[in-house]
């Protein structure tokens, strides 16, 4: 089993969304979670906000919840019921929202939250479009040397997801992503040659509804309505839990094989426009562009089930 550094110091800024939920179950099992930002995307950020909430109060998260951008920066908002449900968190029977979010907003919010938590090494993980994200690195210059990287869901070496080739999260807002991709700092791209690899089976869902508690009942109908939703898709059960890997990526990266490369976000082709353009070319590094990003191969799949596992059966309020 992959042991966990010390506690990281993370913000996540998502989009819940199935596997957004997941995600803020384990950064608050095995990571010092100081904040969450909710941002437009799997659904309009009028459902993914409260789905923040929610997922809060299930699963006993106490970090606080802030508003962030309703809108990508130039591409105009689109969502996907398609996968997640017109409530972004469809399948459980989804409970009022009891806590409130809080007044500042998400950009202003992640400013605030690296300078206090500065001496910790704080790490983003976006999960969702990147438009809180930039709007944060434009906002604060000096943002980018203040944290100790970004680790974020989206992108992929081989192939899309919305379309041929672009991953939903790169795809729902390109100009954000490239911000983003070109900040300077150290970035770990987790994608979808990885997440598709870590793919929900029946057993798996069995076995967190055998828990019996409230939280894991909550989780295991989310686990089945996403998997039956991308079986749709993909002609076989079974969700990718692409978010939670991006937190596996800074709290267990010995579950990954990371590796150097070039990524550019395609912001103009016709039929590329959302691409992760990864420099996979094998020519020695000296003689290609400099590496911007660690990109996430070879995941531990089973070792990630097991983590999930052990965070939903110790979670607060299980
Ligand atoms: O393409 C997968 C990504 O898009 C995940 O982050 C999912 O939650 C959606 O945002
Ligand atoms: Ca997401």
């Amino acid at each position: 089993m992959s042991t966990a550094a010390k506690r990281p110091t993370i913000i996540v800024d998502c989009d819940p969304g199935h596997d957004d939920v997941f995600a803020l179950v384990v950064a608050n099992h095995y990571a010092n979670l100081v904040g969450i930002t909710a941002v437009h995307g799997n659904a309009p950020l009028s459902r993914t906000l409260p789905n923040a909430l929610i997922a809060c109060d299930v699963f006993g998260i106490g970090a606080p919840v802030f508003a962030g951008a309703d809108r990508p920066l130039v591409a105009p908002p689109r969502n996907a019921p398609h996968i997640h449900g017109e409530s972004g968190l469809g399948g459980p029977e989804l409970p009022p929202v009891r806590r409130a979010a809080e007044k500042t907003g998400a950009v202003e919010a992640i400013i605030e939250l690296v300078r206090k938590h500065e001496g910790e090494g704080v790490w983003l993980a976006p999960l969702g479009p990147l438009t809180n994200i930039a709007l944060a690195l434009r906002a604060a210059p000096d943002l980018g040397k203040r944290i100790a990287g970004i680790s974020l869901m989206g992108g992929g070496t081989l192939h899309g997801n919305r379309a041929p080739h672009a991953e939903f999260n790169i795809w729902a807002d390109p100009e954000a992503a490239s911000t983003v991709f070109n900040y300077g700092g150290p970035l770990k791209m987790v994608g979808l040659n990885t997440t598709h690899q870590v793919v929900i089976t029946k057993e798996f869902v069995q076995r967190v509804s055998a828990l019996g508690t409230p939280s894991a009942k909550f989780a295991a109908e989310l686990l089945d309505f996403f998997s039956t939703t991308y079986g749709e898709q993909l002609g076989v059960y079974g969700g990718p839990l692409h978010d939670p890997c991006a937190i596996f990526a800074i709290t267990h990266p010995d579950l990954f094989d990371l590796r150097e490369k070039r990524v550019d976000i395609e912001l103009h082709g016709e039929f590329t426009r959302g691409m992760t353009a990864v420099d996979e070319r094998p020519i020695v590094q000296s003689k290609k562009e400099k590496p911007n990003a660690l990109v996430a191969y070879e995941p531990k799949s089973a070792q990630i089930f097991e983590l999930i596992y052990e965070a939903l059966a110790t979670s607060p309020s299980a």
